[in-house]
């Protein structure tokens, strides 16, 4: 039986990579979710799967060398895929520490575990060792309004952020490692996702929330940067795809083909939302434009993001699956069945979760 090391399962992208996975592989492999629940991590995004005997969940730090030096000491780890970071750009401008302990030393700590407990004296690793750094297109920087330039592998890295600073540092650690020791990674850069279990701070469930609530939409700068949005699951499979059929050492981008300015995706909330909410819902009343508020614009706001996803359909067959019509829609749906989960996230009860769950384990 295969097993995966996920650090970052309770987040928003390793929670719907881990769902994925056990749907698609249900019991051929084993689970181990590494999580050190901050702010961002829930593990009511799991609660569906946390008795099954093939998931097991540690709560540790990516930072903390002996326990991650544990988890590989006392199992057979085939794969690792390192979902775990500080992933917010606003917080990054506030509190840009916490995303270099995390996302460059962090990094640093799971990559030299596993290549303390993969690699063999003559240098060389057994066949179907492989980690997989989930990395962003954030790296690349900011593209001109001009919708024929694009991101490709190739593109020089010149990150503005904190955050993505932070993340450009462990890209490099990761193909340093790989370079120096030959150790079997590759390195995914994705755009923008969206979906369910995403936290509310970001601008798609932010807006979704708030609209419900009948609170403003707050829009930075003048509404007309341009992000390429991918839904989430779509992104689950590209990672699966790439650590299984993809070729070790490569990067690979991954993007939705679906690039679309702030505002827009602002007024296709307040539409759908509209068209899903049953006749006589009061809310009805209140979602639309008047909600909409410019505020001041995020420091160093890159303009535009846009992933020219060749390089994977062409190696992989990996495409973008989900139209935005569809992902949007699916997204709403979840966002209407889960008021609870969204009510415990927004009151910070979510982080009550643990104690009740799991004590002082
Ligand atoms: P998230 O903020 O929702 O989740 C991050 C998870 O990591 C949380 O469960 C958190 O508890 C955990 N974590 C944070 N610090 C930790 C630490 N020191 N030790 C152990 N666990 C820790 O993030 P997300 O949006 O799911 O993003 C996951 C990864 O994907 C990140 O590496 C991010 O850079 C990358 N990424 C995100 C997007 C996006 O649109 N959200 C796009 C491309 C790449
Ligand atoms: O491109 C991939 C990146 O996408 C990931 O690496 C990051 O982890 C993820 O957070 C995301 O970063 P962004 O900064 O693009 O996402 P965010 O949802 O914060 O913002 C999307 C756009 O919306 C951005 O141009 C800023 C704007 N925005 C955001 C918020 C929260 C607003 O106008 N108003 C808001 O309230």
């Amino acid at each position: 039986m295969r097993t995966y090391l996920v650090t970052g399962g309770a987040g928003f992208i390793g929670s719907n990579y881990i769902h994925y996975m056990l749907r698609k592989y249900g019991d051929a492999i084993r689970i181990i979710n590494v999580d050190a629940l901050t702010y961002a991590g829930n593990l009511e995004n799991l609660k569906d799967i946390e008795n099954l005997p093939n998931y097991t969940f540690v709560r540790a730090n990516i930072c903390d060398k002996e326990a991650i030096s544990r988890i590989f000491a006392e199992n057979d780890i085939d794969r690792v895929v390192h979902f775990a970071a500080e992933s917010h750009v606003d917080r990054s401008i506030k509190n840009p520490e916490v995303f270099v302990q995390t996302n460059v030393l962090g990094t640093a700590v799971m990559l030299n575990c596993a290549r303390a407990a993969w690699e063999r004296e003559d240098g060389t690793y057994p066949e179907g060792k492989k980690f997989l750094h989930v990395s962003t297109d954030e790296v690349y920087g900011s593209l001109p309004d001009d919708e024929n330039a694009f991101f490709y592998e190739t593109t020089p890295y010149d990150p503005h952020s904190p955050y993505s600073a932070s993340k450009a540092s462990s890209d490099m650690l990761v193909k340093a490692y790989m370079d120096t020791y030959h150790f079997p990674a590759n390195i995914t850069n994705c755009s923008n996702n969206y979906g369910p279990y995403q936290f509310p701070e970001k601008l798609i469930p932010l807006i979704i929330n708030n609209a419900l609530q009948g609170k403003k939409l707050p829009v930075y700068g003048d509404g007309k940067n341009v992000r390429d949005w991918l839904f989430v699951e779509d992104h689950a499979k590209a990672i699966d795809m790439v650590q299984e059929q993809g070729k070790l050492f490569e990067t690979y981008n991954i993007g939705g083909h679906n690039e679309k300015q702030n505002i827009e995706i602002i007024h296709i909330i307040l539409e759908t939302l509209q068209e899903m909410l049953p006749e006589g819902d009061p809310r009805k009343a209140y979602i639309n434009e008047d909600l909409i508020t410019y505020v001041e614009d995020r420091k160093g706001h890159d303009r535009r993001y846009a992933i020219a996803p060749d390089k994977i359909k062409a190696d992989i067959g990996w495409y973008p699956e989900t139209m935005f019509k569809d992902g949007i829609k699916k997204t709403i749906a979840w966002f209407f069945e889960h008021e609870e989960w969204m009510k415990n996230v927004t009151s910070g009860d979510y982080q009550k979760y643990y104690d009740d769950m799991y004590g002082d384990k």
